[in-house]
């Protein structure tokens, strides 16, 4: 039995025996530790008290967004709901607490800071995001936030005073689940996507970005790129869980990223003519969402053909009545490729559906020279790295493609599953992913980072 599946069937007995009654589950929450971990898997840990810190915070975020009692169930934390801004006052709180220096940046995006940078003395950069896919895993973005926590304050602990400033980067709508362009606050941030296209973006309920930030408080006439506080970062590491196989049967709790697949999204339109469901003869009806579904077929089939992945997880259908004849589809691509060349070749397949562009991201390699410091870093302290390449989006590619050496950590997923509660990670290799942060931000915080401060090669 596997670490996921024992934690999968232990659950809290009275939680269980309530659900087979068919009443809701009560959220209770007694030890500081969340459902998907069990006490002794911090004593089993390499380090207890980042065990124990990373625990902590995990159980202080997990009934924001979803149940604590049902590990089964998923994350519910969309950008700029009341879960994530939820999300974004307890990151507050523990930056605060860790007496970090807390900006907003143009896009919206949190910064903490240890130290004061400038940008003639920029920082060492890391983090991640806290909004999720629609139930989503309690890994896919958390895990990178709650782990540059943890290192600063292992950091902090053991009496380091890192001569380059740190910072810590909880990155706004990295899921784009709910306004459609991944990497939202990244893309915003660095110039990639513009302010005029990005605020007037509506979600499904047909509110703006313009609505949803000013509900917020963030400045909406500030909104956009925001150069001074990109250049406030010399060299930037996201740590992340690993979101496929690779490491899942390895002895390798923690991986550098070598680069990322090219990605993007599409949208496509279907008409037809709503009309009563009952009163309208079977042959006299043309129905959006029967024509709409050849879509998803013919996108899998370019897919295979060209050995790339494609994907339509999104579907919004009008009037959307269950007794009205759809009368218009909305259908959502998601495809990626090893290669561009590939990823071209399925576009041209679907060429017939008039897929209109969301968004793109080429393939990103991350930067040779910090990918290198990572892999001696953790070597130096026994953390054998292999480097892998991933078909996930992160916002760390977004950065590494406007000019910031930015690289990755991966830490091993048991289940090799993301975007779905089934997602893990072991507290042990969490805590894996934690040491070998902190061994990175404190190396390369410690020491000059080479021609134009980043090390760029
Ligand atoms: C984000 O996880 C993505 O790859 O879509
Ligand atoms: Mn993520
Ligand atoms: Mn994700």
């Amino acid at each position: 039995m596997t670490q996921f599946d024992r934690d999968r069937t232990q659950q809290p007995a009275v939680a269980v025996a309530r659900r087979e009654r068919g009443a809701p589950p009560v959220p209770e929450q007694t030890s500081a530790m969340p459902a998907f971990w069990q006490d002794e898997d911090a004593a089993a840990s390499a380090d207890t008290a980042v065990a124990t810190d990373l625990a902590r915070m995990f159980t202080d975020i997990d009934s924001i967004g979803h149940d604590p009692t049902r590990p089964d169930t998923g994350y519910h934390r969309a950008a700029w709901t009341r879960e994530d801004l939820a999300l974004r006052a307890w990151f507050a709180r523990e930056c605060d607490s860790l007496g970090l220096d807390l900006r907003v940046d143009a896009a919206g995006n949190q910064w903490a800071w240890w130290g004061t940078p400038s940008p003639q003395h920029p920082g060492v950069t890391t983090g991640s995001h806290l909004d999720s896919v629609p139930d989503g895993g309690a890994f896919d973005g958390p895990l990178g936030v709650l782990s540059a926590l943890a290192a600063v304050r292992a950091l902090q602990a053991a009496g380091v005073h890192p001569a380059r400033p740190i910072g810590i980067v909880n990155a706004s709508d990295e899921e784009g689940a709910r306004f459609g362009i991944a990497c939202f606050g990244s893309r915003v941030l660095t110039g990639a996507l513009g302010p005029a296209r990005a605020l007037v973006r509506t979600d499904q309920d047909g509110t703006s970005l313009r609505e949803a930030l000013d509900s917020a408080g963030i400045d909406t006439d500030a909104y956009g790129p925001d150069p001074a506080a990109l250049a406030l970062t010399a060299a930037h590491v996201e740590l992340h869980v690993e979101q496929g196989y690779w490491l899942a049967d390895t002895h390798s709790p923690v991986a550098v990223a070598t680069h990322i697949w090219p990605h993007g999204r599409w949208r496509t339109e279907v008409g037809g003519v709503p009309d009563h469901a009952g009163t309208t003869p079977m042959e006299r009806r043309d129905d959006a969402l029967l024509s709409a579904l050849a879509f998803p077929r013919d996108a899998h089939d370019a897919a295979l053909a060209h050995g790339a992945r494609a994907t339509v997880g999104h579907l919004e259908v009008l009037p959307g009545g269950a007794n009205v004849i759809p009368g218009h589809v909305t259908l959502w691509l998601d495809a990626r490729a090893s290669e561009e060349e590939a990823l071209s070749a399925v576009l041209e397949d679907l060429a017939p559906w008039d897929p209109v562009q969301e968004s793109f991201t080429p393939a990103t390699h991350f930067d040779a020279q910090l990918r290198a410091r990572l892999v001696a870093i953790l070597a130096d302290v026994g953390l054998g790295a292999p480097e892998i390449g991933t078909a996930a989006g992160h916002d760390a590619g977004i950065l590494q493609n406007s000019g910031t050496p930015t690289a990755m950590l991966f830490v091993r997923n048991r289940t090799g599953s993301s975007h779905t509660p089934t997602e893990f990670a072991t507290l042990s290799d969490c805590v894996d992913g934690v040491r070998a942060l902190t061994a990175c931000l404190g190396g390369l915080a410690g020491q000059s980072l080479g021609p134009g401060e980043g090390g760029a090669s």
